[in-house]
């Protein structure tokens, strides 16, 4: 079976500017190594806001950190009179590896679909950026027991006409919204059975070896308490973490994830 690298992206959202963002990004490298953690155990990524971009590009570039960074969102055109908006080609620029498409706060506050934040991924992806595309169901879908009908459906959505050679290179993440900033994080196993559910769904549209490669994330409410047990889960490769990743100690506990249990 492929080895899958584990991921734990920290999503800042809105939080912390370009000088805010050094201190945070220090700490994080010396909470790191304080834990003496070995990069390849699991990858470390913090997504942050675009005017913070600069800043985290050349402090971990020239301190060389083990940490990777990304972007948030990014506009769906390559270049032109879209104001307010930026493009691929400006993140690959900073050398970013990854940025967050169709996060559930995008798709209710600005009125993403999955259509488009299909071709966001497309943008994304053809710059040589890896899109964390990502997907989850409201409360009421939870409590109607249609959950995984339900995100499978933004999955064939997302992933639409994607070549193999682009999936490959496609993050998801699962954030049921009902779990995101309320502390009311998913037990382990709804997480696994929506993420070993996306995991069967890509091995449908794609392959079994595409799907066996493919990182597969948990959003909502992850922190250091509740991250082993998440982990055990067979199809949770690494967590999309909100609030717990501004807390750099805190950060650092669940990206060395395999010395708390
Ligand atoms: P919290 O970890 O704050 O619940 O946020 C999750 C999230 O939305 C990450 O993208």
């Amino acid at each position: 079976m492929a080895q899958r690298q584990p991921l734990m992206a920290g999503n800042w959202k809105m939080n912390l500017d370009h000088i805010e963002a050094t201190g945070l990004v220090q700490k994080l490298a010396w909470s790191l190594a304080d834990l003496r953690h070995d990069p390849a155990r699991c990858e470390t990524a913090v997504l942050v806001p675009f005017t913070d971009l600069r800043t985290v590009q050349l402090l971990i570039e020239g301190e060389r950190y083990p940490i990777r960074w990304g972007a948030q969102d990014v506009s769906v055109h390559q270049v032109g009179a879209y104001t307010g908006e930026v493009s691929a080609p400006m993140l690959a620029k900073l050398n970013c590896a990854y940025v967050v498409v169709g996060h559930s706060e995008r798709r209710e506050y600005h009125g993403e679909t999955d259509q488009l934040v299909n071709a966001k991924a497309k943008q994304a992806l053809g710059h040589g950026i890896q899109p964390i595309i990502c997907v989850g169901e409201k409360l009421a879908v939870r409590q109607s027991g249609d959950q995984v009908a339900f995100v499978l459906g933004q999955v064939d959505g997302v992933l639409a006409g994607l070549q193999p050679d682009e999936a490959a290179n496609v993050i998801l993440a699962y954030e049921p919204v009902w779990a995101i900033g309320t502390g009311q994080v998913a037990t382990p196993a709804d997480a696994q059975e929506v993420c070993g559910a996306i995991r069967s769904r890509v091995a449908e549209l794609f392959s079994a070896q595409l799907a066996q490669s493919l990182r597969i994330l948990y959003g909502g409410s992850a922190k250091a308490s509740n991250i082993v047990d998440l982990m055990a889960q067979p199809d949770v490769d690494g967590a999309l973490v909100g609030g717990a990743s501004l807390q750099a100690e805190e950060f650092a506990r669940m990206v060395a994830f395999q010395t708390l249990a």
